[in-house]
């Protein structure tokens, strides 16, 4: 199928969309919450070793996917000679709907809490103020405000919508958050939480850590097969995607450890316990951190404002996907589909943002089926398209060359490995 695409403006385009859409809440939300409940910097050496080796590879696998096919996933595997491949498509092409309606959630709480200070009750009692914020009607407005958001950036397409929100975004998401990592690695007392972010205790390290490892460091890199294989797609031939690869994941990884500096040191400085289960570290605990702090009420309006930030910007790559999933089963130009899917999204949503159990449900599920989903790239790459002509297309690009082994990576290592994170769970 032939189709004249969008195209990033240049390869920093790519750069700053992908990074725009792997730092999202994963980082900010998810990351230091699942640092305090598996064991602190215990969790640390399997998220790395996951980053450092399959994330990187997952990401240079699915800008491949989408740039050589020149396509989203919704057309990329029939493309690539996938066989089934188009009804396969439909799987990561439109499971990025479920992975919105969760994410406009708790990107609706961040937009909620930018204005909280205000409010007497979030310094009161904070608890009692998540719970008004994350269930009800009030959820689901800003649920809804979120989606509508996303969407306006998203109708305005690649160049002109995605590109520069996503540049300014990051851009002030990373100042406000290197701002408040000094804040709090510099108060008094600090120690002790640098310490259970820094040093690990072995003996925490269970198969489920691992598992927990490996799922949000596909999370938070976005890898799931959608996302960075739509935005890979509106590459030209001789982009550099390795290089992008590699930006991408230290971007990534580089927000979230900020994002820990900015938690725990403050955390346990004031005495909250960095293992609250649920959402709770974020939402509740810090309120409690900085109202002991000097110039809490613009510490609080930071840390939500760079929160929404990076929620929008990665909401504007998921939503990106059914997009081009619309556009390529129907022919239906952006402008049409777009506020279809936000109108369809928000009406999930609406429940979803009320009920706090279903809510959980979906966050386990989009969590644990990440890497699944994500199987299915190196599938289409390397075994329906042709492994060693891929990579021949990877290298042409002008920067960093990968030698023979990626072949065997993409073939065999990558996959195998996700599917034995999950094995070594389940046996272990
Ligand atoms: N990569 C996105 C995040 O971390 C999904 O929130």
């Amino acid at each position: 199928m032939s189709n004249v695409r969008e195209r990033w403006s240049s390869e920093l385009g790519l750069v700053a969309g992908a990074i725009g859409s792997a730092v999202g809440l994963g980082n900010i939300w998810l990351f230091p919450m699942l640092v305090g409940q598996n064991g602190g910097a215990a969790f640390l050496i399997p998220y790395f070793i996951f980053t450092f080796s399959f994330v990187w590879t997952g990401l240079v696998i699915e800008f491949n996917t989408g740039r050589i096919a020149q396509q989203g996933p919704a057309g990329a595997y029939e493309e690539l000679g996938m066989p089934f491949g188009k009804y396969i498509g439909l799987i990561p092409g439109f499971r990025p709907l479920v992975v919105l309606i969760f994410y406009a959630s708790i990107a609706g709480w961040t937009l909620r809490y930018i204005g909280a200070p205000a409010n007497e009750q979030f310094w009161a009692e904070p608890g009692a103020f998540f719970g008004t914020v994350n269930s009800g009607l009030q959820s689901a407005v800003f649920a809804v405000l979120a989606l509508a958001i996303i969407g306006s950036i998203v109708y305005f397409g690649i160049e002109k919508g995605i590109e520069p929100a996503t540049k300014l975004m990051i851009g002030l998401l990373f100042i406000l958050l290197v701002l408040l990592g000094i804040r709090s690695v510099l108060l008094p007392g600090s120690l002790e939480g640098l310490r259970f972010y820094l040093v690990p205790d072995f003996s925490k390290l269970t198969t489920r850590v691992v598992l927990n490892a490996m799922a949000q460091a596909f999370f938070t890199a976005s890898l799931a097969g959608a996302p960075m294989i739509v935005y890979g797609s509106y590459l030209s031939e001789k982009a550099d995607t390795v290089s992008a690869a590699i930006t991408t994941t230290f971007g990534n990884a580089t927000i979230a450890l900020l994002s820990g500096f900015a938690i725990f040191p403050a955390a346990l400085a004031v005495g909250v316990e960095p293992n609250a289960s649920g959402p709770g570290l974020l939402f509740i605990s810090l309120p409690a951190i900085a109202q002991q702090l000097p110039g809490s009420t613009l510490i609080v309006t930071g840390f939500f404002l760079a929160a929404a930030l990076a929620a929008i910007s990665t909401g504007l790559s998921i939503l990106e996907v059914p997009v081009d999933s619309l556009k390529y089963h129907f022919g239906l130009p952006r402008k049409v589909v777009t506020p279809i899917l936000v109108l369809i999204v928000a009406v999930v949503a609406i429940p979803t943002a009320m009920s706090s159990e279903l809510f959980d449900t979906l966050t386990t599920i989009v969590l644990y089926t990440g890497p699944l989903a994500a199987l299915l790239a190196p599938l289409g790459l390397f075994w329906a398209y042709d492994g060693r002509q891929a990579l021949e297309q990877i290298n042409e690009g002008p920067g960093t060359e990968l030698g023979d082994w990626f072949f065997y990576w993409g073939k065999y290592i990558y996959p195998a490995g996700i599917l034995a994170a999950y094995a070594w769970d389940v046996l272990g």
